[in-house]
Order: structure tokens, then sequence, then C-alpha cells
């Protein structure tokens, strides 16, 4: 309804994480490129965390399709976390396209290290992703950490990303975790958005919705200011917010949503200003600026210059992986 009224050619503020829509601040161009350089140089460990709502499952979903571009990489998804030890090794056979018959967790472990050592012989890499990682259990850490140990004396042969909400950090941390901490190569953490990156966040949602040239003007600045206050910086927040707001001044024939809109929305949605989250976004240490700049710039332009997602998904990327 309120989109023809507005114009739009679709929501806007949907909250499916659709890598057509991400918004590239600092910390989530950062953390894509922590991400795609750890496992392009085969760092074996990685670890992304950060709030609910962030933008952890989006960023992954567009590493995906950066991945999918390039032959050499096999990877599971694992998106369900709540697994006990052997069923979470029947699924990373499964989703890897292993054909093993393997039963007991020894088997599955015999069939699964094979195949990460072949494809390392062919220089093919393998990939495990783990999103919702925050709610593995002790015993699946431990045989992540067993995963870890297959390496060569130059690198890692299978490549681990885990994914999760702070609480993941806390368990790493914990005291029993030491040895699995200890193999983390690149850890990084996304932050909620600062004011400024909610306006351009916001306005590039619009810009992707729109053919009016002015498409941030529905949301003036002190309308921003509130949703960013309300939200907290929250990407999740701030679509649910801006979603019920389009309503709201729909109702009531606005030409814009004002400030008093995002009051009631924030009501009626019972939000509480999120504290601001304070945690350092960590970037590999070797990492140089130069190089981080030309691979985002890649990443960034696989990512929005082609025009549709199916041609991203076969587009070739040329990324720079030299040495620094
Ligand atoms: N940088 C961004 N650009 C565009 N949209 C974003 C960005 N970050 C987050 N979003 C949007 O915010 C919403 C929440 O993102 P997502 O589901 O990835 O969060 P999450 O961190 O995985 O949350 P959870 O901890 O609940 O799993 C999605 O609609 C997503 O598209
Ligand atoms: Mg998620």
């Amino acid at each position: 309804m309120y989109k023809s009224y507005y114009n739009l050619r679709r929501n806007p503020f949907e909250i499916t994480p659709d890598p057509e829509f991400l918004f590239a601040t600092k910390g989530h161009n950062e953390a894509l490129a922590a991400l795609y350089y750890g496992i392009r140089w085969r760092k074996g460990f990685v670890v992304l965390t950060g709030q609910v709502g962030t933008g952890k499952t989006l960023l992954l979903r567009c590493l995906l399709q950066l991945l999918k571009q390039s032959k050499d990489v096999a990877y599971a998804y694992l998106f369900n976390s709540r697994l006990c030890p052997t069923e979470f090794l029947q699924y990373i056979v499964r989703d890897l396209g292993m054909s093993s018959t393997a039963k007991t967790k020894g088997e599955l472990l015999f069939d699964l290290c094979h195949f990460v050592v072949n494809r390392n012989e062919k220089n093919l890499t393998t990939l495990l992703i783990v999103d919702e990682a925050h709610h593995l259990s002790t015993e699946v850490l431990e045989e992540i950490r067993l995963l870890t140990n297959l390496e060569t004396a130059q690198h890692k042969m299978l490549q681990i990303v885990l994914i999760g909400q702070p609480e993941l950090d806390g368990k790493l941390d914990s005291a029993g975790m030491v040895q699995l901490k200890q193999r983390v190569a690149v850890r990084c953490h996304l932050k909620p958005l600062d004011c400024e990156e909610t306006k351009g966040y916001i306005e590039r949602r619009m810009q992707l919705v729109t053919a009016s040239s002015d498409a941030a003007a529905l949301f003036p600045m002190a309308t921003v200011g509130a949703i960013h206050h309300y939200s907290g910086g929250i990407p999740r927040l701030i679509n649910t917010i801006c979603e019920n707001a389009l309503i709201a001044a729909y109702v009531k024939q606005l030409p814009a949503v004002t400030p008093n809109i995002i009051d009631a929305v924030a009501k009626d949605l019972r939000l509480e200003v999120c504290l601001e989250d304070s945690l350092p976004v960590a970037m590999p240490e070797e990492m140089d600026v130069q190089q981080a700049a030309r691979i985002l710039l890649d990443l960034y332009a696989a990512l929005h210059k082609t025009p549709t997602r199916e041609t991203q998904l076969h587009a070739p990327v040329s990324v720079r992986m030299s040495q620094a």
C-alpha cells in the first residue's frame, strides 16, 4: 500500500539478509575482508561475532557469493548448531557432497579427513562455516578443535569460520577453551552503526527501491536521529522502525516521516535505547592497509556492479591476494 503512495518498487526494509542491500560500512567492509582473507590464505580458524541483528548472516551470504565465484572452494554451511558431535559430522559430510557410508563418529572423521587431505593435495580449499555458533556445545567445539589439527607445515587444510553472538566470545574465552582460542587466527567483531552510518544505511535502502533522485527525503536528518536513538544503530531494528514508520506516515498521508512518528513507533514496539557496543574490531595483524583497501574495492565491485544476483554468482572476480 505505502509502496505505490511513495513510489517504491519494493519494500526497502525487509528483514531477510539480502546481499543486494549491503551497505558497506567500514566495520562491515573490514569484517568481510578479514573473513575472505582468512579463508583464501588458509589461516585456519576465523571467528566473527556481533550483537543480535548487526549483519553477521548478511555478511556471510556476501562472503558465500564471493566464494562461489572461484571454483576451488567447497564448503559446508551449518546454521543449526544445536547438534551432538556425530550429527555435526554427519551434517558436514553430507553438505560437502561426500559419498560416504560412514555411520560411527570414527568412520565419519576418517572419511572427512581423507576428503580434506585429498582436496588439499590438489590445492583446493575446504571450508566449514557455522552460523549461530554461540549455541555450539562444548563437545562439538572440541571436535572443531581437533579438526583444526589437519595442517601442513605451511597452512591449515580445513578452513573454519564460526559466526555468532557475543556469547561465542565468552565461550572461547572460558578456561576450558584455551586450546581452541589459541588456534583462532582472525577474530573480528561487528558493531552497531553510528548516526552517520544509520543515515547512509537508510539512504542506500531507499535508493535501491525508488527511481526518485531524492530518495532520502522521506527520512529527514531529525527523523534519522530519532531512528538511531531508538535502534541503537542495530540494522534489524532500523529496518523494523522504518517499515512501521512508513506505514504510519502513509496512513497520515504525510510527504515524509517525522520524528514524532518514530517516537510513536518506538513506543508501540516497546524499544529501549540499546547500549553502545564497545568491543573493538580486530583486523588480522599482517594485513597492510593498502592491500586491504584493494581487496575491499574488488569485493565491493563484485557485489554491486553486476546487474542481478544470478549474474553476480557467475561474474569473474579479480581479488588480488599477494602476500604482504
Ligand atoms: N551492512 C548492512 N547493510 C544492509 N543491511 C544490513 C546490514 N547489516 C545488517 N543488515 C540488515 O539487518 C538485518 C539483520 O541482519 P542479519 O540477519 O545478518 O543479522 P545477524 O547479526 O545475523 O543477527 P542474529 O544475531 O539475530 O543472527 C537484515 O535485514 C540485514 O539485511
Ligand atoms: Mg544471523
